[in-house]
């Protein structure tokens, strides 16, 4: 959602800043600004728009070598320029940039226009500025060390006076925020992407911190003013990760990632002579492994799809019983926590806050939480109990490709770790090990289909409404198929379990709705037929997604894709990417904005 930047350092503030805030674009956005200072005076530019837009509107010639700037997601107050971040206090000497939502702004906003204070935006971040300005004597840390406590909800905080040349303050809380540490410069930001192209040492606040920035120096401290020393970690991704290349769009890109990204997820991980997995980061000893009795999964869109086909895998081949559940849902259900239940929190930013505040109410009630994450560093990954990264490199485009696919292999890895420890022999855990090596050439396999699909798509890029159905371990994929293309095409699609559609959905079929089938070669197989079947008899248009040679699906179907016939268990990554190329390229047919959709954001950080 929201991003960040602040910078203080010999050179000129404003093109780093608009810089940062291009490389935070990725995490969706309305309207953007900057605040510099220099010379006693603070200038601030904000627009509607993309960051081209605030380009446009920042002078050539505005020096300066400290500075904030903000890209806004609109949550208090509609998308202008005036309710654009950085907001000023009264006097306009202070500026402030805010992620995250204060829950009490209204009665701080009665409060303040009570002592004669005139807002001039609706937005709740308004009210942060006018309370450090009260506090302000001359110390800007300290005026706000004094407003912190008065609010309540969730920030990520940049804040700069003109009275004190190059001093940023930044403060924390449910609202990410790290320090890049240059060679005497500093910089600090939402995420990693916005100062990657100036350094690779960052040190990440937690909450209740506040870092006080200058040109060659941090220091962070907690609220009661007590130092924190903290370690400076590297950041392992380059910056040719965060860049398009040749790649029109950042979701194509990551798309044709995914075999690497599958291989980097089981690097280092698969004990071919024992014919299991390892999973050091799960910090739990052989014998509580072995005392799992269940297994519960939560996470939100993408992640929860992925959690999905990990607990098909994990019932079916571990043996236990595993349940994946909306991490939104979860938090305020008042949860059942038993002994012996493992909980994972997948996420691949680390930041939802849904999946983050339902991690904290799990572990409230006693639960070992482990995350499965992308992002090294964000805060579900360093508040879960252990855990597993994907290494999947970032991912930009808002649309969850590449995450998908390394989520799933992390479960596969955990499966065959728990099903070793159990019943599964070791001639099936070689078997395993074998099915999951091959998957990368797989997918590159499926990859070389790009032509057909986008053939499909300019035949049913124009349709308004879709099916996508599957069974058992593809139904996930389905649900995520549905997903991919209403989020980036804006089609209204629907994903069910194909057994489903005689309980509803048949009524919306008809010539005008096309269904798309995944269809392996599975025990369920017959049963998958018949639903086509009886969508073909309402006029319904099929497409099937079926193994390699399938004549018998190709007579029934309008449309087949083939991709490679891997065992069923394994199906889910050959039957995901080609729905990612089908929204894909059904997004680029229409003229959508295929890497920053409407109204999304990569990262959701409010509830
Ligand atoms: O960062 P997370 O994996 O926790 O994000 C969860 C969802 O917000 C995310 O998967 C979202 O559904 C994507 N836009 C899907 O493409």
């Amino acid at each position: 959602m929201c991003g960040i930047i602040g910078y203080t350092g010999p050179r000129k503030a404003a093109p780093i800043l608009i810089e940062g805030l291009k490389r935070l674009e990725y995490r969706g956005y309305d309207s953007a600004g900057i605040g510099v200072g220099c010379d006693g005076a603070l200038t601030i530019c904000k627009k509607v728009g993309k960051i081209k837009d605030l380009r446009e509107a920042v002078p050539d010639d505005l020096d300066g070598c400290y500075g904030i700037g903000h890209t806004r997601w609109a949550t208090h107050g509609g998308v202008t320029d005036v309710n654009a971040h950085p907001h000023t206090d009264t006097t306009g000497n202070l500026a402030i940039a805010h992620n995250g939502i204060i829950e009490n702004y209204l009665i701080l906003k009665a409060r303040l226009e009570a002592e004669g204070i005139t807002f001039r935006t609706e937005t709740d971040s308004e009210v942060i500025a006018h309370l450090i300005a009260q506090h302000y004597e001359g110390d800007l840390e300290a005026a706000v060390r004094k407003a912190l406590p008065l609010l309540k909800g969730t920030y990520g905080i940049v804040c700069l006076h003109k009275g004190n040349p190059q001093l940023i303050i930044g403060a924390r809380s449910g609202s990410p925020l790290v320090v890049g540490v240059g060679e005497d410069e500093m910089f600090l930001a939402s995420d990693v992407t916005a100062v990657l192209a100036h350094t690779k040492q960052v040190v990440y606040l937690e909450d209740g911190e506040v870092v006080v920035l200058t040109e060659k120096d941090f220091h962070i401290t907690d609220l009661n003013e007590r130092k924190i020393s903290k370690t400076i970690d590297e950041i392992s991704w380059e910056l040719e990760e965060i860049e398009k290349g040749d790649f029109k769009h950042y979701m194509v890109k990551e798309i044709y990632e995914q075999p690497e990204a599958i291989e980097r997820a089981c690097r280092g991980r698969l004990d071919p002579t024992q014919a299991t997995a390892r999973l050091g980061g799960l910090n739990l000893s052989p014998a509580q492994l072995l005392d799992v009795e269940r297994i519960r999964i939560i996470a939100a869109g993408t992640s929860y799809y992925a959690g999905l086909v990990g607990s098909y895998l994990i019932e079916q081949l571990a043996r236990i019983p595993c349940q994946a559940e909306l991490a939104s849902e979860v938090r305020y259900r008042n949860p059942i926590v038993e002994r012996n239940t493992l909980h994972f929190a997948v996420s691949q930013s680390g930041e939802t806050a849904d999946t983050l505040y339902a991690m904290r109410e799990l572990q409230r009630k006693g639960s070992c939480v482990l995350g499965i994450c992308n992002v090294v560093g964000s805060t579900i990954a360093r508040e879960s109990n252990g855990g597993v990264y994907i290494h999947s490199g970032p991912e930009i485009a808002v649309a969850s490709t590449k995450a998908f696919s390394s989520q799933v292999t992390a479960f596969y890895l955990f499966c065959l770790l728990m099903a070793r420890k159990r019943h599964m022999s070791y001639e099936t855990g070689e078997w395993f090990l074998q099915e999951l090596t091959v998957i990368p050439e797989a997918v590159k396999a499926v990859l070389k289909t790009e032509p057909v699909i986008k053939k499909l798509a300019k035949k049913y890029a124009g349709y308004k409404d879709f099916l996508f159905l599957g069974r058992g371990i593809n139904y996930p994929v389905a649900l995520e198929g549905a997903l991919k293309l209403k989020e980036i095409a804006y089609i209204h699609a629907e994903g069910y379990s194909a057994a489903e559609i005689k309980h509803g959905p048949i009524a919306l079929i008809n010539e005008e709705t096309p269904s798309m089938f995944l269809v392996p070669d599975d025990r369920l197989r017959e049963k998958v037929i018949s639903n086509m079947k009886e969508v073909k008899a309402r006029r319904g248009k099929l497409i099937a997604v079926v193994g390699e040679g399938d004549d018998e699906i190709r007579e029934i179907a309008d449309d087949v894709i083939e991709v490679p016939r891997v065992h069923t268990l394994f199906s889910p990554f050959v039957m995901v990417v080609p729905l990612q190329l089908f929204a894909y390229h059904c997004a680029v047919l229409l003229g959508r904005d295929v890497d920053q959709p409407r109204n999304l954001a990569k990262s959701v950080t409010v509830e």
